[in-house]
Formats: C-alpha cells, structure tokens, sequence
C-alpha cells in the first residue's frame, strides 16, 4: 500500500525551554531529507515556541494530552482550540501512561480522540497490551477492544485523520523492542480489525505505528515489516542523532 510512514517523537515530561528549542531545531534539521512524514509531540508550555522553531519544514507539531471539553471550568485542562491556536497538528490519545498512571478509561479516550477529530487535528490513538495479556495470547482481543472503544462513533471519514500506534506496554520505556514478527503480527491483526469495522480501503490506508524502545538499531527491520508504516518513539526521541537515525529510517 502507498502508505506515508509516520515517525513520531513523544518526549513525554522532558526537557526545559532551551534544551526544547534546541532539541526542535536539530529535529527540523534531521528531517530535511527523511523519507516519510515527521512529528514531535512537546510538552504544552513550549508548543508555541517549538512551532516557531519548525516553521516551513516538513516537521509536524503535537501534543501529548487534550481535554475532552471546548473550554471552561476545567482548571489545568488544555483544549483541542488551545492547541490549535498555537500550531499543531497532531494530538496523542490513549497513551497507556494516561491510562495506567492518570486513570483514563477507553471512555474517556473515545471522547478525546472525537474532540481531537472535530477540531480538525489528526489523532494518534494509542493501543496495545500488558505483558500478561501477551503471555495469556489475549494481545490481539485486547487491542481490539481497545479500538473499538477508542474509535466508537468515529466515521470511515474520519478515520482518515487517525494514526493508530502500537505500543506493547512491556516495550515501553524497558529497552525491550517487541520482534518485527511480533509487531508485525499484532499491527496485520489490527488492520484486519479496521477492515471489519469500516472497509478493505481504509484498512489500507491506515497508518499503524510501532512503539516501544524503539532505537536507531531496530528502527530499520521493524519498518522494513509491511504493516508497520512509522513508529511512536519515546526515549530515543530526546537524543537529537538517535531521533535523526529514526526519522531517516531505511526500510
Ligand atoms: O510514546 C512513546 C512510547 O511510549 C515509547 O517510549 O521509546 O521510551 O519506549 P520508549
């Protein structure tokens, strides 16, 4: 399929304002030449100023977290018009930390990611499984049941501006990659859940990311896999020559 690879920085809690625009401008650097689509998603207090720093190159803004209101009492809470207003162009949803450690319920993700949707953002929703669950077999049960909710009432229209990133919750954060087979396994059972759920076509047109420990030593023989078409990466994305080695990927 004529997919455009994805590979999406998330820096998560990381970095103050000058290692930021520091780190933004050797990403816009990096990118010049990259063979796919390029993303970094920055804490919310630098967005502005890391969109300047990207201005005219190919590198896409994100955030990590939205709320899932338009605006209000909702003290702390940053919405999708925020974000918008300050350049970007992509948001997370469903990132397992927001699960695990903040309490989201795929409720709560689904009316997220709609939010995201309606503003006219692109949407990375974030799936995968524990590490008992991979143990127990349930792996592709799991992430389906977490699509449908994540995607519940999102139109086969829609579904274009999603990204959905793969991420085993034991490969994130521990330096251990799944194996291309197991990635690519899961990311071929989940385009075969889209297919189910809206059609061949935009099956095929999904964009499946891995993530998870990913480095510039496994980035080639995961995206080298026909169902893995970029990758959500985390830790390697605060070292400005690991990150440039990722985004120029040779599949
Ligand atoms: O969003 C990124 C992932 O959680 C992966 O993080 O590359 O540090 O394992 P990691």
């Amino acid at each position: 399929a004529a997919r455009t690879a994805l590979i999406a920085g998330n820096w998560k809690m990381n970095t103050v304002l000058p290692e930021a625009l520091k780190l933004a401008a050797a990403v816009k650097d990096a990118s010049v030449g990259a063979p796919g689509d390029v993303a970094i998603c920055v804490p919310f207090p630098f967005l502005e100023s890391v969109s300047k720093v990207l201005a005219g190159s190919k590198v896409g803004l994100g955030a990590q977290d939205c709320s899932e209101a338009d605006k209000g009492a909702f003290t702390g809470a940053v919405s999708t018009g925020m974000l918008q207003s300050v350049g970007c162009a992509y948001v997370l949803t469903g990132h397992s930390e927001r699960r695990s450690i903040f309490g989201e319920s795929d409720a709560l993700i689904n009316l997220k990611t709609k939010k995201v949707l309606s503003a006219g953002l692109k949407c990375i929703l974030c799936v995968g499984e524990l590490k008992e669950q991979r143990e127990d077999g349930t792996t592709d049960k799991v992430v389906a049941a977490q699509l449908a909710a994540g995607l519940k009432d999102v139109s086969e229209e829609q579904l274009g501006s999603i990204v959905i990133a793969y991420e085993p919750v034991w490969a994130i954060g521990t330096g251990l990659t799944a194996t291309p087979e197991q990635a690519q396994d899961t990311h071929a059972a989940i385009r075969k859940w889209v297919q189910g759920a809206y059609s061949a076509a935009a099956a095929d047109r999904l964009v499946i990311q891995y993530g998870g420990s990913v480095t510039p030593e496994t980035v080639d023989e995961l995206m080298a896999c026909p169902d893995i078409d970029g990758a959500l990466v985390g830790g390697a994305s605060l070292v400005a020559d690991k990150f440039a080695r990722i985004v120029n990927f040779k599949a």
